[in-house]
């Protein structure tokens, strides 16, 4: 497409589809955003905020990992651009620690180690001691990984500074469930893990990824949160803590596959304390002050599916683990699609195509 100004669906008011809807509507594209509950009705609102391309990595994941380091570059000019648009999003640079308590974790950091420093990415291995002088809360660990490079933002100041954004460029808001697509020139289909619904091509390859998160807040005399985002692998199951400032901590995520089952069970939260307990036991006299699920929309790879899936119907959909990471990397692609230019480096490895020749194996 190489209109100056499309006229422009986006269906999903997640992070993606408010990251996608103002960009493109700062560039004086017409845009119109379809979603029943902008903002604060899907995975984006319930989100831990981590920005964290190199502690999600995993040997065999190097699309992934390219694509989330090429949206992390991206992420500083993002918030900067968010801010002078009117509300600073909350982007910290905190980095993470990732400890291990027993030698099955322990050995589970030797291989995710061993693996950045093969592709040379930025990680330093610790000690038990070390770790705990880095984090002074965290429990007796056995040893720690820190990468300095993640950052992490608060989601919930993302998605009202993007909403803020969008409204200052004209985007209109149409509050309603879609259900055949929209007629504009041009379709960005970003409803999270809903988006399988909404076209034959991405019904079997986009997928509901249930995580349940909870919110808490230290009270009078405990110690403050964890002054870096706090990961761990607790019997088998990964948790992390991001820390909002001193006031709140968020402790994520349980992951499993239960449809589009949204209901927050007693067991979920009773894993994600007893792990949090371990990792950081003060936690255990916070205020326990939300407890949510939401859907993450899982895709076959791990990779989003970004790109054309016929004429001018794009997905930008199927983030998988990694849909605030990367937001500035798909609203740079929309954009980019839109004007007829070259999408950003590593969006080639997310395009639908995949899922064709994957269907004619
Ligand atoms: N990005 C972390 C999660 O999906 O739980």
């Amino acid at each position: 497409m190489t209109n100056l100004t499309t006229n422009l669906a986006v269906v999903g008011g997640g992070v993606i589809g408010l990251s996608a809807a103002w960009r493109a509507a700062a560039k004086s594209h017409q845009v119109t955003l379809y979603d029943p509950e902008p903002v604060r009705g899907g995975a984006s609102w319930l989100a831990g905020g981590m920005l964290a391309p190199i502690t999600e990595a995993w040997p065999g994941e190097e699309d992934v990992l390219r694509l989330g380091e090429e949206s992390l570059e991206r992420w500083p000019g993002f918030a900067r651009d968010l801010a002078q648009e009117g509300v600073d999003p909350g982007l910290a640079g905190h980095g993470t620690l990732v400890v291990a308590f027993d030698s099955a974790d322990a050995g589970h950091l030797d291989i995710l180690a061993g693996y950045l420093h093969s592709i040379g990415r930025a990680a330093e291995r610790l000690t038990g001691r070390e770790a705990k002088r880095l984090e002074p809360g965290v429990g007796s660990v056995r040893s720690g990984l820190h990468v300095p490079g993640d950052l992490a933002v608060d989601n919930r100041k993302l998605l009202n500074a993007l909403y803020a954004a969008c409204q200052k460029h004209n985007v209109r808001f149409i509050r309603e469930r879609v259900e055949e697509l929209p007629d504009a020139e041009a379709v960005v289909l970003a409803a999270g893990a809903w988006t399988g619904r909404l076209h034959p091509r991405l019904a079997d390859a986009v997928r509901p990824l249930k995580g349940e998160i909870l919110r808490l807040r230290p009270r009078r005399g405990c110690l403050p949160p964890p002054s870096h985002t706090v990961r761990a692998v607790v019997e088998g199951r990964p948790i992390y803590l991001v820390p909002r400032g001193d006031q709140e901590l968020v402790l994520g995520a349980t992951q499993y596959e239960a449809g589009f089952d949204q209901a927050v069970t007693a067991r979920g939260v009773r894993e994600l304390i007893e792990g949090a307990e371990r990792v950081f036991p003060a936690i255990t006299e916070y205020e326990l002050v939300e407890t949510a699920a939401g859907l993450r929309a899982g895709s076959r790879d791990a990779l989003p599916y970004l790109g054309a899936l016929d004429g001018s119907v794009f997905a930008a959909t199927g983030h998988h683990r990694n849909g605030l990471l990367m937001a500035p990397v798909t609203a740079d692609a929309v954009v980019a699609w839109l004007e007829g230019e070259k999408p950003p480096e590593g969006t080639e490895a997310a395009s639908p195509a995949r899922l064709h020749q994957e269907e004619h194996v």
